[in-house]
């Protein structure tokens, strides 16, 4: 294995979707149940914020149903073999990732057992429910306190973190998302023009598939454990 090569993953809710957690884009996603605008907003958020934190309760509940897959292990074993520079960048805010062992790991759109609190700042893990009437536990003010995801209009997280892994990777590898939304879409061409091998798994071609050098279609609970072992071995 050429251990010395820099790596950059990039996840989204296909990673997790044979875990039984719901995408967004596919036939039965999420945001063909639910108005993303109404929950995945500030303005959402400030029109009606009982039902965004019903939303997010619901779905941070749902985490102690569902386990790491086949997928998420690959990746965690990757990151444990690897020597060289490695970071993975997941767009999902479950837990799924740190639960299979991943340690250099980014949320950029933050995460469900999160809460931010809109007043002074904090944020802290949060595993219970959280509504209006929560005060924040750090200055006690009411009405402030919020998951701390990243809605649609706000900045992702570790963006300097996330360019500087890019422009130094040798790999580039984009699993389980549509490359719908940005920025996370164009990390491909970053990383591409830093002079990176680019590689899409996916269960189908994504959206972005052309700005790819190499796609690979299938589901990931397959895909990626074959493609990580490959890498172990050095067959790649
Ligand atoms: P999407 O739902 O847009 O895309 C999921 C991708 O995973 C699709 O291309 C599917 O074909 C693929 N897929 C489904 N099942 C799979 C499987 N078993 N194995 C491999 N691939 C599979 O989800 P994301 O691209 O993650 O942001 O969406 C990006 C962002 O949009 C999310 O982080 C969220 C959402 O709105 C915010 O809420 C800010």
């Amino acid at each position: 294995m050429a251990t010395e090569r820099s790596i950059v993953i990039l996840t989204g809710a296909g990673v997790s979707a044979e875990s039984g957690v719901d995408t967004f884009r596919d036939r039965n996603g999420l945001w063909s149940k639910v108005d993303f605008r109404a929950v995945a907003t500030p303005e959402g958020f400030a029109a009606d914020p009982q039902r965004v934190h019903a939303f997010y309760n619901a779905r941070r509940r749902g985490l102690a149903g569902v386990e790491p897959n086949a997928a998420h292990l690959a990746l965690a074993r990757l990151e444990a073999a690897w020597q060289g520079p490695f970071l993975l960048v997941t767009q999902n805010i479950d837990d799924l990732h740190e639960r299979a062992g991943s340690e250099r790991l980014v949320h950029m759109h933050g995460r469900l057992a999160a809460m931010l609190c809109a007043n002074c700042g904090e944020r802290r893990d949060w595993r219970g429910d959280m509504g209006v009437e929560t005060p924040c536990p750090a200055c006690r003010s009411v009405g402030f306190v919020r998951p701390d995801v990243v809605w649609f209009g706000e900045m992702p997280h570790h963006m300097e973190r996330i360019y500087a892994a890019l422009n130094a990777a040798d790999l580039f590898v984009s699993i389980g998302t549509s490359g719908a939304v940005y920025p996370a879409a164009q990390f491909v061409q970053e990383a591409g023009r830093a002079g990176a091998h680019t590689v899409e798994l996916n269960l189908e071609p994504s959206e972005g598939v052309g700005d790819f050098a190499e796609a690979i279609h299938g589901p990931a609970g397959s895909v990626v454990p074959r493609f990580v072992e490959d890498l172990i071995a050095g067959g790649r």
